[in-house]
């Protein structure tokens, strides 16, 4: 495995690829099983595969917890290495960010995809993801980059992303990996002690437990968000949102009727912790988004 840390490294490198399908994992690091597995999914359609490790601060609003983000750049290295993947770009914010992170050239997503879930709470949050991503994508120029679905908003967001601005990236979408309790696995789960763990697989049940009453032919969605919600509220756990939405753009249901493909999302809190997790309904349909190439 090699290591690039500069632009002038990358343009190098981007040099010698010429020949090569490149896929691209942008990461925050501090990585488990759910990073790990996008690299056998990008080891499928490129020769090369490059890991990003950059925690990105202008994704972060003011009260997050970047500087209390989890870095383990030395373990990091050594679960890439054992994953087999070939190139760790892990770069210091000037090289992202040559004129600084607090004012800097942007990446607007539409209104209707980021001012809605996740980015409610979060405002600015998918700028700040967009902004990071395209630099990615201009530096190290892959042909493919894949992003989990554990962040689905996030993914739906890049693929409208490389759309609309005529990117020539290929988007796969990888399915989320889970702890045996079916806790989603993230980086933040590990400022949850064995207790919150515990009250942590509510959120996972709550999402199945949803699922399993539209399969049963229930169409009242808004009904069955405040179920939900309530459910998590009694669980333990503070409910940022609960929502069933249309899988392709994040819409709200409106034909109850004819449902089509959606998605069931949550955000909570327990204690300081943010989790985010979601799932497919109807569950076999693990398509999402509208494709990411116009022809
Ligand atoms: P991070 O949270 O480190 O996640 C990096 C990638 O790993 C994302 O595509 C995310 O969806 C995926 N991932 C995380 N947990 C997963 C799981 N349990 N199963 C499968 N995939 C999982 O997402 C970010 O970083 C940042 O926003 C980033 C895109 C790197 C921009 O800074």
């Amino acid at each position: 495995m090699i290591e690039l840390a500069s632009r002038s490294e990358l343009l190098q490198q981007t040099l010698d690829w010429q020949q090569q399908v490149v896929a691209l994992i942008p990461t925050m690091g501090n990585l488990h099983n759910g990073h790990l597995s996008l690299i056998k999914i990008a080891r499928r359609h490129a020769d090369t595969v490059v890991v990003s490790v950059f925690v990105n601060p202008t994704q972060f609003g003011a009260n997050e917890d970047f500087s209390n983000y989890p870095r383990s750049l030395e373990s990091d290295r050594k679960q890439l290495l054992n994953a087999g993947c070939d190139v760790l770009f892990a770069p210091s914010p000037e090289v992202l960010y040559p004129f600084g992170s607090d004012d800097f050239t942007q990446v607007l997503p539409p209104i209707a995809l980021a001012n809605t879930l996740c980015g409610l709470a979060r405002p600015g949050h998918f700028n700040g993801v967009l902004s990071v991503v395209a630099r990615l994508f201009n530096l190290i120029q892959p042909q493919v980059a894949v992003f989990g679905e554990k962040d689905f908003q996030q993914l739906l967001i890049i693929k409208r992303m490389v759309t609309d601005l005529g990117m020539s990236q290929q988007i796969i979408s990888a399915p989320t990996i889970r702890e045996p309790s079916g806790l989603a696995m993230s980086s933040r789960n590990q400022h949850l002690d064995t207790t919150a763990k515990q009250q942590a697989m509510g959120l996972q049940q709550t999402l199945q437990h949803t699922a399993r009453q539209l399969d049963q032919g229930r169409r009242d969605i808004k009904l069955l968000e405040d179920q939900a919600f309530q459910q998590l509220q009694h669980a333990g756990f503070q409910t940022e949102y609960f929502s069933i939405r249309l899988a392709d753009d994040l819409s709200e249901v409106s034909n109850h009727n004819k449902l089509g493909q959606l998605r069931i999302l949550a955000a909570v809190k327990l204690g300081r912790t943010r989790l985010i997790d979601n799932i497919a309904w109807p569950v076999s349909g693990q398509q999402c988004g509208k494709s990411a190439t116009i022809d």
